[in-house]
Formats: structure tokens, C-alpha cells, sequence
């Protein structure tokens, strides 16, 4: 695997695969690889002729500085896992390669809507940051396809508007959520976790596959079971930011014909902001 860390470098090594008429897989990353994180390289495998991986712990979606700051870095570790999972290039940019004029000015892409609920609500400006880190990286790595996790779910359908929109041409696949044992979705974040808060940390998947059980059972009163689900987060200790019901497609809130449904959920679990979601298909009946 070869690692880069300049935008020059990277269009060198792209070039000669590109003439070649090679198929490329692109997965960004901002580090700190778990298994969930080498589960979307695996899908790349498959997909292309060659895989790229990127580590780059983009400022721009950060609403804290001190969040930035603290954010693990773990590059010799993620290259060493990224050779492993058969990656081809790792493009590994420092801040002034991808913000050369700085970032405050910088121009930005925004999904309006989708942007602006759940996540965005909690985190503004969030998703502007994401959405323009990614369309700069599709823009300097031109990729066939790109791979991301259905962890991030409202991330994922940003990244497929912004793609549409901007006529990108991007194949966007996504992989589904790896979990601990536990059923707590892996995470860079979860090394925030002291013991006692990793102990109650499953608890937030733990209220979402309860959420659906009650789906699937045939139960419809939507607001008594997020209500319910959110009195089953804060008993175990977590504070819940939101947990809500929503259309797969687009987020919107669901109406009487809709069937492929996602609860999502955010929660601070001590010092670390958890986020979860669980697809739900109701029965043809229900
Ligand atoms: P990061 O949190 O490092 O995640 C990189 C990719 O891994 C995302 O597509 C995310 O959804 C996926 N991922 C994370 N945890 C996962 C899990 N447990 N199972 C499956 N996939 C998982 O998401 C970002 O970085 C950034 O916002 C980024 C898209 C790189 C833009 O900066």
C-alpha cells in the first residue's frame, strides 16, 4: 500500500490507473480504524479494481474545538489495518492540502431539509462541513464508487443527495452497522468511554431493537414508543438528545402507506455523544 499525503501525489498515483481503465473505489475515513471502519474496505475490494482509503479528521463538521482536539489519531495503526484489507492507497492530507485558503472561507455544500433535522438539529452546521469534505474528495479522486456505513445513516443519505444533485456520477454503496458483542455499534468514539459508562453504553441499542420488536409486533402508537424507548435510554443512564421514527428513503416522518422505516437515535453516554439507528421493515399487514 502506498500512503500520500499531498493532492499532487495523490493524482500521480491515480493517473496511471485511471489510463489503465482501472474501476476505483474510494472509502473515506477520519481514522482510528475499527472493524466496522474495515468492513466498508472489504465492500470496496469487491467493487473495484482498486481501493482508496482516506484519513482526514475534517475541522469543518466539528462544532466543538475541544471535540477536534481530542479526536484519536492513530495513523501508523490505520495504515498498518488498511494494508491488511488488501487497500491500495491511502491519501492521509494534512488540514492545508484540502483547506489551502483556509477553511473559514472556504465554499461549502449544504443539503437544505435533510441537512438541517435530527443531526443537524443537534449539531449545526454539521452536515454542511461533511458534505463539503466529501464532494472535495470525490472532486480530487474522481472515484467509480464510493463505500459508507449505514451507522452514520442520515450521513448516508446526504452524501447520496449531494451526489444526485451535483450530478457527481458517484456509485454510493453502503455496508451495514458492525457491533460489539454487546450490540453497541463500533465507534472511534467509544474510546471516550470510561468502564462504567462502555457497561451502559449498549443500553442505546439496546432500547432501538426493543423500539422495533414492538414494531414488528404490530404496535403503531409511534410517539408512546419513542417516548418509551427514550424513559429506557435515561434509565440506564444515558441522556437521550432524540429518538425518532422515520421513512428509510428520506427521513421524513411516516405516513400510513410507508413500510421500510429507521429509528434513529442520539444519546450522551458521560463524556460521549453516541448515535444509533436500526432499519425496520413492517410486516405487509401492519
Ligand atoms: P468516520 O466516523 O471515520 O466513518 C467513516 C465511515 O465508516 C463512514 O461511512 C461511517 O458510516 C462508517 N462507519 C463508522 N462506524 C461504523 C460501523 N460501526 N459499522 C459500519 N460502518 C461504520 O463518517 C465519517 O468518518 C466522516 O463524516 C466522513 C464521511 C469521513 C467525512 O469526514
Amino acid at each position: 500500500m502506498l500512503t500520500v499525503h499531498t493532492r499532487a501525489a495523490l493524482a500521480a498515483a491515480l493517473d496511471p490507473w485511471r489510463r489503465a481503465g482501472e474501476r476505483i473505489a474510494l472509502v473515506p475515513t477520519m481514522g482510528n480504524l475499527h472493524a466496522g471502519h474495515l468492513a466498508l474496505m472489504r465492500r470496496a475490494r469487491a467493487e473495484a479494481d482498486r481501493v482508496v482509503a482516506t484519513i482526514f479528521v475534517n475541522p469543518l463538521q466539528f462544532d466543538r474545538a475541544e471535540d477536534l482536539a481530542a479526536y484519536p489519531r492513530t495513523l501508523e495503526a490505520d495504515a498498518a489495518a488498511l494494508s491488511g484489507a488488501g487497500v491500495d492507497l491511502l491519501f492521509a492530507p494534512p488540514e492545508q492540502e484540502v483547506y489551502p485558503r483556509g477553511r473559514d472561507g472556504v465554499t461549502r455544500v449544504e443539503v437544505p431539509g435533510l441537512g438541517e433535522e435530527l443531526e443537524g438539529a443537534h449539531r449545526p452546521g454539521h452536515f454542511i462541513g461533511v458534505a463539503t469534505v466529501v464532494c472535495k474528495l470525490f472532486a480530487m479522486t474522481r472515484p467509480d464508487v464510493a463505500v459508507f456505513g449505514e451507522k452514520d445513516f442520515q450521513q448516508l443519505l446526504i452524501i447520496r443527495t449531494m451526489n444526485a444533485d451535483l450530478d457527481l456520477g458517484v456509485r454510493v454503496l453502503a455496508e451495514p452497522t458492525v457491533r460489539e458483542p454487546d450490540g453497541l455499534a463500533m465507534s472511534s468514539r467509544n474510546g471516550y468511554l470510561g468502564p462504567e459508562d462502555r457497561a451502559r453504553a449498549p443500553a442505546l441499542h439496546a432500547a432501538l431493537s426493543a423500539f422495533g420488536e414492538a414494531l414488528t409486533r404490530g404496535e403503531r402508537d409511534f410517539p408512546a414508543l419513542e417516548q418509551a424507548a427514550r424513559s429506557q435510554i435515561e434509565a440506564a443512564g444515558l441522556r437521550p438528545e432524540y429518538v425518532s421514527l422515520r421513512r428509510r428513503q428520506d427521513l421524513a416522518l411516516p405516513g400510513p402507506g410507508d413500510r421500510e422505516l429507521v429509528i434513529l437515535a442520539a444519546a450522551w453516554c458521560g463524556p460521549a455523544r453516541l448515535i444509533d439507528n436500526l432499519p425496520v421493515d413492517l410486516p405487509p399487514s401492519g
